[in-house]
């Protein structure tokens, strides 16, 4: 993504709003003529009014889009509607009304079920449509869905074979960016379940504010990446004025132990009781920061809500900012996330290795050696009386917050490939045993101590952010770093094969073998789970398959029979998959469970 700028005033960001946030406000080219950033604050404040003017409600199909459209301008002015589907299978449409008074005008209007008398209605912005009682007609519309499917997960194949048809290495890590990185659509949900929050605990808490931080909202997030969302006592210039001689009285809390441990235990039954769609509450109430994790089952979103954690929220604003300054930073901070991800340097759980976080200060750190991106201690120094924020325990995170007030730099004019290879040739060599990253000082520092990997925290530079990693993930880092630069390197010389450029390095290992292994002849495509079991003679993939199945290895033999005896199972499961939902096939090892588990999603192997 590239730096957003606003080219016009409100209405033609309203307008990026509505067509593809990410491709028309994160893409501009960077001959566009700069005229005023867009900060953070001003994008979180336009997503959370967008939020306040929105709905989603579930409905039957994408068809029903007519008469919902039709019903809800009874009571309203639509802006636009955007439809998804959950796992599930479920639909559902995002409404987004033109006030806020609209909204209110069709909550108003909203009712309770009618027939079970346990369900006790919630006033959130998550509703159902139920059928109508009789023939209702409404006014004929030229309207159409403003997007459908909205959050359909990528399609793994198809990307790869729109990588592969690319022309260069860096239009590769482009396309994965454009292709991968969060939508408008997906950005507006995440929002919405921060609104469903602060609505449902805003008739306990006078000053509430809940917000979504992390990758959701600092430019590096991919579709379908968790949402972090912090609670926090809003003292907005009203709530704080002196003038104001009634104040509320507040609740002291007792029993010795933090407030804030207190709340969150109530948050966490509130989700429980409360929250249409959240699911599997997890209390995680003794950390340092203590956190409730939970399902959003209507949206499918994995969330983390924490409480007062401001510092989060700058460190987000910080990592945007950065991201903004050149359209090269998010492209290759997403590519390299994505490897990391595919050579299980990153992993879903948390542990003794490297997360997302680290990662892009990483990746940020590289760019500040090349002199293309600013060091935090120049953005200190730079900002000016509105940019001082203070965070929980005083922690000064002041720094310059408008991008166009940058002094112009010379960037150097690398592309996308020539970053990721040096990025790779830059942690080979670096000198993980003496040296800490600073994104700070935008150089390397001495280590403080002997952990194994140091990177300072940006905002409180007595800490490392990556405390948690162990000498033998980071010689994996070190290793596996080395390894993609000579497979980047390696991949650019003669023919392109099935691997070029990034896609030996963002496929995943475990089905990257397999998928050499059932390559069907010289074309890209593999071997499904129909030539698997295709007997006929005159079909030239069969004899073709059956020849190469042949002339395989013992190993490879035996994977590929595991491969056919587990399809077999997993249809005579399927037959009873009602009876056995509790029964778990068994494989022979990872790999042949996964390419089960994407031929059971119904995916070409
Ligand atoms: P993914 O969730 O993996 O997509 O990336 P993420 O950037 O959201 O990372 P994560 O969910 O682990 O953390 C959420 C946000 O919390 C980060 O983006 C940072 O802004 C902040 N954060 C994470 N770790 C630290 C830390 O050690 N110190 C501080 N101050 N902030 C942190
Ligand atoms: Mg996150």
């Amino acid at each position: 993504m590239s730096v957003l700028f606003q080219t016009g005033k409100l209405c033609l960001y309203k307008k990026c709003l509505k067509t593809s946030f990410c491709k028309y406000v994160f893409l501009r080219k960077a001959s566009d003529v700069p005229r005023q950033f867009v900060s953070f604050d001003e994008i979180v404040a336009q997503r959370r009014a967008e939020a306040r003017r929105s709905l989603v409600v579930q409905v039957n199909s994408e068809s029903s889009f007519t008469e919902l459209y039709g019903y809800c301008s009874k009571y309203a002015t639509v802006n636009d509607i955007h439809h998804y589907k959950n796992s599930g299978g479920e639909h559902f449409m995002l409404i987004e009304c033109s006030t806020e008074e609209n909204l209110k005008d069709v909550l108003q209007n909203c009712s309770s079920h009618q027939k079970d008398l346990d369900v006790m209605a919630v006033p959130s912005p998550f509703l159902w449509f139920r059928a109508a009682p009789g023939k209702e007609k409404y006014p004929v519309t030229t309207r159409s869905l403003a997007v459908k499917d909205g959050c359909n997960k990528v399609d793994e194949d198809a990307l790869y074979e729109e990588l592969l048809n690319c022309g260069t290495v860096s239009d590769q890590i482009q396309l994965l960016y454009d292709r991968t990185v969060l939508n408008d659509l997906g950005i507006r949900l995440r929002y919405m379940v921060a609104r469903q929050l602060e609505v449902i605990f805003s008739s306990l808490y006078a000053n509430i504010a809940i917000q979504p931080f992390g990758s959701s909202v600092n430019g590096f997030g991919k579709m379908g990446c968790d949402l972090d969302l912090v609670l926090t006592n809003a003292l907005t210039n009203e709530m704080t004025a002196a003038n104001r001689r009634l104040v509320y009285q507040e609740k002291k809390t007792e029993g010795g132990r933090s407030p804030w441990q207190r709340h969150m235990e109530l948050v966490a039954a509130l989700l429980e009781l409360r929250a249409p769609g959240a699911a599997r509450v997890q209390r995680v109430l003794h950390a340092r920061v203590p956190i409730v994790k939970y399902a959003h089952d209507m949206t499918d979103l994995d969330c983390d809500l924490c409480y007062n954690n401001t510092s989060g929220v700058y460190m987000s604003e910080l990592l945007y900012l950065l991201g903004s300054m050149d359209n090269r930073v998010r492209p290759l901070v997403l590519a390299v996330r994505r490897w990391a991800r595919a050579v299980t340097l990153t992993c879903a759980q948390p542990g003794r290795w490297i997360t997302n976080f680290p990662l892009t200060l990483l990746v940020l750190f590289f760019l500040q050696q090349q002199r293309l991106l600013p060091s935090v201690r120049q953005l200190v120094q730079l900002a000016r009386k509105g940019d001082i924020r203070i965070a929980e325990d005083n922690l000064n995170c002041t720094f310059l917050r408008d991008a166009s007030r940058l002094p112009a730099a010379s960037r150097g004019d690398h592309n996308l490939q020539t970053l990721l290879m040096q990025f790779f040739e830059y942690y080979a060599q670096f000198d993980f045993q003496d040296k800490a990253i600073s994104v700070y000082e935008g150089n390397p520092v001495r280590k403080p101590n002997a952990l194994p990997l140091y990177i300072v925290n940006p905002l409180e530079q007595a800490l490392n952010v990556s405390r948690n990693v162990s000498y033998e993930e980071l010689e994996r880092l070190r290793l596996e770093v080395r390894n993609a630069a000579w497979q980047l390197e390696a991949g650019l010389e003669g023919k392109k094969g099935d691997d070029w450029g990034i896609l030996g390095l963002i496929e995943q290992r475990s089905t990257r073998s397999l998928k050499k292994l059932l390559r069907v002849g010289n074309s890209h495509r593999l071997v499904s789970v129909k030539d698997l079991f295709n007997d006929k003679e005159d079909d030239p993939n069969s004899t073709e398959i059956k020849s190469k199945v042949q002339r395989l290895s013992k190993t490879e033999k035996d994977n590929v029979n595991e491969l056919k005896d587990s399809v077999v199972k997993d249809e005579k499961n399927s037959q009873n998959v009602k009876e056995k939902q509790t029964q778990s096939m068994k494989y022979k090892n990872t790999q042949v469970r996964n390419e089960v588990n994407r031929i059971r999603r119904g995916k070409i192997v």
